[in-house]
């Protein structure tokens, strides 16, 4: 049996202000369950001052991105044992907006998923297809691209501490969401493709959908086999709704 996880991924958004106004609406209605994890992931700068608001709590904490360095002249960059120091469990690798705006390969992307996990975090590896992609049929060949360059450098056994969501990129912040059918069906083709090489690990695996993700649909993508969980974008930074969204999915 998977434990859901439903993670929020703020991106570039909050202050000190905001974020602790949020932090204590989710701090009061989050209770810890054994259904659901939690998780929130704000911009790097406010990690430790949220990290400290929800300390001892059941809401964990996650880096929204990480070096695949361990440490060195990459200006800018942020080692995942730095995220791990500060207390993050979690950090998402390979987001499409990094993929296109720092223009992210799945190699690069891989190189992150073993360096989070050789830290001691769990990654959250991100795939999904362009919406040309998808009409032009090649959705399946976009997702296995992008999960075989960490299957083939960490290893399949590497998924055993790690999840992978699925992100449509047509439907990220567009209001557009996968149909419950659309979502299944390449939740059911990353689950075999991870099967293909160990059964007892695909069995093991999170897989989290993510894509205009809101109150009022995610019991139905989260009441789909395949679909454990959510990596929330903009809902998650309204604590009404992320709440509906964490108990949807426990
Ligand atoms: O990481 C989260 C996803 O990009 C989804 O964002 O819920 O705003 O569509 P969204």
């Amino acid at each position: 049996m998977r434990k859901a996880l439903v993670a929020g991924n703020w991106k570039m958004n909050g202050s000190m202000a905001s974020n602790r106004e949020l932090l204590s609406a989710l701090k009061e209605a989050i209770p810890g369950s054994d259904a659901v994890d939690v998780a929130v992931c704000p911009p790097a700068v406010y990690l430790p001052d949220v990290r400290a608001q929800l300390q001892g709590g059941s809401i964990a904490v996650g880096g929204q991105d990480c070096s695949d360095e361990t440490s060195g002249a990459y200006t800018g960059e942020i080692a995942a044992g730095m995220l791990k120091e500060i207390g993050c469990e979690y950090v998402i690798v390979g987001h499409s907006e990094r993929r296109a705006r720092q223009r992210e390969d799945s190699d690069w992307v891989a190189r992150k998923f073993i360096a989070a996990q050789a830290a001691g975090l769990v990654p959250i590896l991100c795939v999904g297809e362009q919406l040309a992609d998808r009409e032009a049929g090649q959705t399946e060949a976009v997702v296995a691209e992008q999960l075989d360059a960490v299957l083939d450098q960490a290893g399949v056994a590497a998924f055993e501490r790690g999840v992978v969501a699925y992100e449509p990129v047509w439907a990220i912040g567009t209001g557009l969401t996968a149909t419950p059918e659309q979502a299944a069906e390449v939740h059911r083709f990353i689950r075999d493709r991870v099967a293909a090489r160990d059964s007892s690990v695909a069995g093991g695996l999170r897989i989290l959908y993510g894509g205009s993700v809101k109150a009022d649909n995610a019991a139905g993508l989260f009441a789909l086999p395949d679909i454990d969980g959510g990596l929330i974008g903009g809902a998650s930074l309204d604590a009404g709704s992320f709440v509906a969204i964490v108990n949807a999915a426990g």
